[in-house]
C-alpha cells in the first residue's frame, strides 16, 4: 500500500529523543564537578603538549639544515622530553588529588540505594529507615544535596552504573558488590546509562534519575512502599488480563497475586517516566506498542512479545498498568 518498509536495523521508535541530560561536562553532582575540571585541565595540558610538539615538527621542516647540534639536541630532549614529562606530572599529580574525596564512603545514616543490572534492565531497591526495602526499576529518585550510597551487583554478565551528570562510572559484577557515593546538587532530570557491552540490547538498557527537593523525595518514596491500589472498571478488567496472560509469572504487583521476581517489579509501574528500562516515554500509545512489537522495539528483550491479545484485552491491560500510580 505504498508504505515504506524500514529495515530492523535502523528501525527506532519515533519519540527516543526525550532522553535527558546525559553529559560528563555539564554536571550536577560533586563527583561530576570535579570529573568536568579534570578534563579542561587535562584537555588544556594535552593541548600545549601537542601544539609545541607540533611547532617543533614545523620550525624542522620551514628551516632545514639551519640547526647546530647543540641547538638541536637541547630542542629534542627539553620539547620531546621535559616538557611531556613535566607537564604529563602535574596533570598525573592532580588526578590522583581528586581520588580520596571520590572515593570516601558517604556518611553512616546516608540513602543506600542497591541497584543490580540484569540483561538489560535495572533492579533498583530501597532501604529504607524503618528496615523495610522499596524495589523498583529503571528510575531512581535522588534528594538534591544529600550524599547517596550505591551499592552495585549484577545477576548475569559485567554491566556499568554511569550517571554521567552526577559522577564516575563503575562496574557491576557478578558475585560482587560495588560501592559508588553521588552527591547530586542540582534538581533535575539526568540518564544513567549502562557503560560495559553486555549483549544484544546494550544500548537500550538505560535508566530516569530524578534529582528532587527532600520533600518531593520523600513523598515520592512514601508512595513507593504502599502496595497497589484496588482496580474497579477497565483498569480491573486489565488486572485479570495481566494475570491470566502469566505476566505475573514475571513481574511482581504488590498487593495483588502478581509476584514474579525475573523481571522488573510493576507495583508503581504508571508514576514512571518511561518504558523498557528508558526506551521510549511512559504512554498509552507506546505501551500499547511495546506490549506488541516487544522484540521489534528493544531486540535481545527477555519478555516475550503479546501478539495474541485482542484490542479489548489490550487497552484494559495498558488502562491497569497506567493506573499503576
Ligand atoms: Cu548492561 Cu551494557
Amino acid at each position: 500500500t505504498g508504505r515504506i518498509a524500514i529495515p530492523l536495523s535502523i528501525y527506532r521508535p519515533p519519540s527516543m529523543n526525550f532522553a535527558a541530560s546525559q553529559s560528563a561536562l555539564d554536571p550536577a553532582g560533586v563527583g561530576a564537578d570535579s570529573i568536568a575540571d579534570l578534563f579542561w585541565v587535562m584537555l588544556f595540558g594535552g593541548s600545549l603538549i601537542w601544539l609545541i610538539v607540533v611547532g617543533l615538527a614545523v620550525y624542522a621542516i620551514v628551516f632545514p639544515g639551519q640547526h647546530d647540534q647543540k641547538k638541536t639536541r637541547m630542542l629534542v630532549i627539553g620539547g620531546g622530553a621535559v616538557f611531556p614529562t613535566l607537564v604529563l606530572t602535574a596533570l598525573l599529580a592532580y588526578g590522583l588529588a581528586m581520588l580520596p574525596e571520590l572515593q570516601r564512603p558517604a556518611p553512616d545514616g546516608s540513602q543506600v540505594i542497591e541497584v543490580t543490572g540484569v540483561r538489560w534492565w535495572w533492579r533498583v531497591v530501597y532501604q529504607t529507615t524503618d528496615g523495610n526495602k522499596v524495589e523498583t526499576a529503571n528510575e531512581i529518585h535522588l534528594p538534591v544535596n544529600e550524599p547517596i550510597e550505591f551499592k552495585l551487583k549484577s545477576d548475569d554478565v559485567i554491566h556499568a552504573f554511569w550517571i554521567p551528570s552526577l559522577g564516575g562510572k563503575i562496574d557491576m559484577i557478578p558475585g560482587r558488590e560495588n560501592r559508588l557515593k553521588l552527591v547530586p546538587n542540582r534538581i533535575g532530570v539526568y540518564r544513567g546509562v549502562c557503560a560495559e557491552y553486555c549483549g544484544e540490547a546494550h544500548t537500550q538498557m538505560a535508566f530516569d534519575v530524578m534529582v528532587e527537593s527532600r520533600e518531593d523525595y520523600d513523598e515520592w518514596l512514601r508512595q513507593q512502599k504502599t502496595p497497589a491500589v484496588e482496580m474497579s472498571g477497565l483498569a480491573k478488567r486489565g488486572q485479570r488480563v495481566f494475570e491470566s496472560s502469566g505476566c505475573g509469572a514475571c513481574h511482581a504487583i504488590r498487593g495483588t497475586s502478581s509476584d514474579g521476581v525475573v523481571g522488573p517489579d510493576l507495583t508503581h509501574f504508571g508514576s514512571r517516566r518511561s518504558i523498557g528500562a528508558s526506551v521510549m516515554p511512559n504512554n498509552p500509545d507506546n505501551l500499547t506498542r511495546w506490549v506488541t512489537e516487544t522484540h521489534r522495539i528493544k531486540p535481545g528483550v527477555e519478555m516475550p512479545t503479546f501478539e495474541v491479545l485482542n484490542d479489548a484485552e489490550l487497552q484494559s491491560l495498558v488502562r491497569y498498568l497506567g493506573e499503576l500510580k
